[in-house]
This record gives structure tokens, C-alpha cells and sequence, in this order.
């Protein structure tokens, strides 16, 4: 096995207390999407918008990583094949447990963003709408993260690591959003080995080969403990 590709979302960062999207009383439940994850809800009202990710940033900022994060940095240090994280996590609790390769499709909420000039910095602890960019000048940060509707980042490079991927898994997602739902698809073309990790059955799990349910910080070690035993 020459090149493990993962895909994490929201349920690996569960039980280090940083709430899912979709689950009972998860964030999407409580706020608007529409208003808070949107260019155009934050055109609407850019102080709403602050307010919900300087929330998210202070308390990701007091998270820690769980066994499930560890693992998976344990897995590239320890396992002969190239380890690729690719997150729609926008904490940074994999790079906190050590994981060097993570690639943030949905952005990070330690990054700040110009939306005049693109310019992109290290996010104060909070932002309000009329911080001024440190490039340009003009008051139109926001929080570097991809909004419903935007692209997301670093596509060409996962697209190329899924082209390679000998196993690829996806933990503590719903499979509800794409374009990640769909790389499981795209791996499998492509002839890996393909395993859902998840607390539930995803929306996607009919394109997993191989499947555990559990919690992250239960079955994401012992399935590394196993890898590693080869
Ligand atoms: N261990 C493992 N899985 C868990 C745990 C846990 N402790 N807790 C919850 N889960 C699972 C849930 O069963 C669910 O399938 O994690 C998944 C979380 O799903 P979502 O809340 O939909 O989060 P995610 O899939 O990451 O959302 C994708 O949607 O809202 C956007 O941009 C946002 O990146 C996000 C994207």
C-alpha cells in the first residue's frame, strides 16, 4: 500500500467538543444556514456572521485533540505508505495531534480573509466587520472558510491524491455534502479499498467496501492498531 487517503468531517471533532452540523441539537439546527454560511448571508449581515465563527474560533481554540485525532497522526508516522488528511474540518485539532499532511477543503477558523483583495492572514481571536485588511485597507475581512456555493480549496490536489489512493476512508461524516461525499465514488474508479468510519451509517455507505460504526474515539485507534498489524 503505497499512498492512504482520509476523509474527516464534524464526528471525529464530536467528542473533543466541537458540535456536528446535522445531528439532534447540532449547529444547523440552531442557526440559518442561509445566514450564516452563505457570500450572501454575509453580505446581508456581516456582524451575525462574526459573531458565529469568532464563537466557533474560541472554542476551537480550547479544544483538544481526542484518541481518534491521535491515531491517525500515529498512522503516518508509523505506517510505510504516504497518510493524506483531507478535512471538512475547519479546527485544527489533526495538526495539533501531530498529523503533518492535512489538507482544509472547507478552510480553517485560524485564518482571515480579504474580501476585496483576496489577502489572506492569521485571524485575530475575534473579527468585527470593520477590521481593515492589513493589505489594502479596506474593512472586508472574513472568516477564511468556504461558504455553500464557493469552491472548495485545494481541489486539484486531492483530486490527484484520490487518482493514487490504494485505501481510502472516510470518518465522522455524513456524506451529506459534496464534493466530498462523492470522493468515495472517485476512489473506488480508481481501485482502492474503501472504508466508512462513522457513529451511523452515512448517506453514501452503499459505496463503502468495508464499514465501522461506533464512536471515533473507540474504532478510529483500533483500526489503526489493525493497519499498523498489517
Ligand atoms: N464518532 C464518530 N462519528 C460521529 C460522532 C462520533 N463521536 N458523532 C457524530 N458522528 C457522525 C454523525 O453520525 C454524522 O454522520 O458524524 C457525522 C457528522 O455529520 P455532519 O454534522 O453532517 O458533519 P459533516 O459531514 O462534517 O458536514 C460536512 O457540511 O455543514 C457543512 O461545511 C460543513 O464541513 C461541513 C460539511
Amino acid at each position: 500500500m503505497k499512498k492512504i487517503v482520509i476523509l474527516t468531517g464534524a464526528g471525529i471533532s464530536a467528542e473533543s467538543g466541537l458540535g456536528t452540523f446535522r445531528d439532534e441539537g447540532g449547529l444547523w439546527s440552531q442557526h440559518r444556514i442561509e445566514d450564516v454560511a452563505t457570500p450572501e448571508g454575509f453580505t446581508r449581515n456581516p456582524l451575525l456572521v462574526h459573531e458565529f465563527y469568532n464563537a466557533r474560533r474560541l472554542q476551537a481554540t480550547r479544544a483538544l485533540p481526542n484518541s481518534a485525532h491521535t491515531a491517525l497522526a500515529r498512522l503516518e508516522a508509523e505506517h510505510p505508505a504516504n497518510v493524506v488528511i483531507i478535512t471538512q474540518n475547519v479546527d485544527n485539532l489533526h495538526e495539533t495531534a501531530g498529523s503533518r499532511t492535512v489538507l482544509h477543503m472547507h478552510g480553517r477558523l485560524a485564518g482571515a480573509l480579504c474580501a476585496k483583495c483576496g489577502h489572506r492572514w492569521d485571524a485575530p481571536d475575534a473579527m468585527q466587520p470593520d477590521d481593515p485588511c492589513p493589505s489594502c485597507t479596506t474593512p472586508a475581512i472574513r472568516p477564511d472558510i468556504v461558504w455553500f456555493g464557493e469552491i472548495p480549496y485545494h481541489m486539484d490536489e486531492i483530486w490527484d491524491h484520490l487518482r493514487d489512493a490504494d485505501l481510502f476512508a472516510a470518518i465522522g461524516t455524513s456524506g451529506e455534502v459534496y464534493p466530498a461525499a462523492a470522493f468515495v465514488q472517485d476512489a473506488d474508479r480508481n481501485g482502492a479499498h474503501t472504508v466508512e468510519l462513522n457513529l451511523e451509517p452515512s448517506s453514501v455507505v452503499s459505496d463503502f467496501s468495508e464499514t465501522h460504526f461506533g464512536k471515533a474515539t473507540e474504532i478510529v485507534p483500533q483500526w489503526v492498531e489493525n493497519l499498523l498489524k498489517g
